[in-house]
């Protein structure tokens, strides 16, 4: 599958499991708006055949290199980012994965259980990244369980390998060209925003600021029946000029360690 293929896929997958998602692109294309897209992250368990290497295997064989690394201390994760050597449109590629081996013997065991039950050809195959659950129908009681010690792991359990958000990169757009204008649109249409470490996180110093909705509640088919919970969401980045002139490329491990919480549980 060409990168190109695998972030239509994702998109569509997005979508459909997040239908606001498509609401909030298709207000600012209303809008007049060019709508890129900054990047897309994934999230996994650190375990062999499905860490954050072995996602990125895809988008390395397409042309991607890695170009940093993050820690997330409180949330016992570890992340790398990617981007394309030579096509400036392609997204950047963002991918965590949980440090099993600091959370308790529950959730090792959940984790270990999801990874043994993927089929092993679905390991070797570039569809891995667009799978999303195969590790068949989850248990609400697990889910809470787990919820109660990461969310990472919760939310991860749930959903599995697909886009945990796509970013509407600021710097494209025209009439919407600062995040103050962007969270002001997004509230005054009824979206909620994250506001964990305020509406926007980073500063024009730090050269990113990032603000993201709230996870739309989704209706989710457990064992024990149907329950609401919180699935993707869509984040907003601009970026700032270094001291070479041009934009800042990275993430802030501190922003980020904020947008994470967006998957966080609320109601409706
Ligand atoms: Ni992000």
């Amino acid at each position: 599958m060409s990168y190109k293929a695998v972030f239509e896929a994702l998109w569509n997958d997005y979508v459909s499991l997040t239908p606001d998602a498509q609401k909030v692109h298709d207000l600012f294309t209303q809008a007049g708006e060019t709508v890129l897209n900054d990047h897309i992250a994934f999230r996994t368990f650190d375990l062999p055949g499905i860490d954050v290497e072995a996602l990125a295997r895809p988008f390395l064989a397409n042309g991607y290199v890695e170009k940093g690394q993050y820690h997330f201390e409180s949330k016992k994760l570890f992340a790398k980012h990617y981007e394309h050597q030579t096509d400036p449109s392609a997204p950047r590629v963002f991918i965590s994965q949980l440090l099993t081996g600091q959370l308790s013997p529950f959730v090792q065991q959940t984790a270990k259980a999801c990874a043994a039950a993927i089929p092993a050809h679905m390991l070797q195959s570039d569809e891995l990244i667009v799978a999303g659950n195969i590790w068949g129908k989850p248990s609400y009681t697990t889910y809470l369980k787990l919820r109660d010690e990461s969310e990472y792991a919760a939310w991860l359990y749930v959903y599995g390998f697909r886009a945990n958000h796509f970013t509407v990169n600021i710097n494209a757009l025209k009439v919407f060209d600062t995040i103050e204008k962007v969270n002001q649109h997004l509230k005054d249409n009824g979206f909620l925003l994250n506001t964990s470490g305020g509406e926007i996180k980073g500063t024009r110093e730090e050269l990113l600021q990032q603000s993201s909705t709230l996870a739309q509640i989704t209706p989710i088919a457990f064992a024990e029946g149907t329950h609401e919970i919180p699935s993707c969401y869509y984040e907003f980045a601009i970026r700032y000029p270094d001291t070479d002139g041009k934009l800042y490329s990275g993430f802030i491990a501190k922003s980020a360690d904020k947008i994470f919480e967006s998957t966080d549980f609320y109601k409706k």
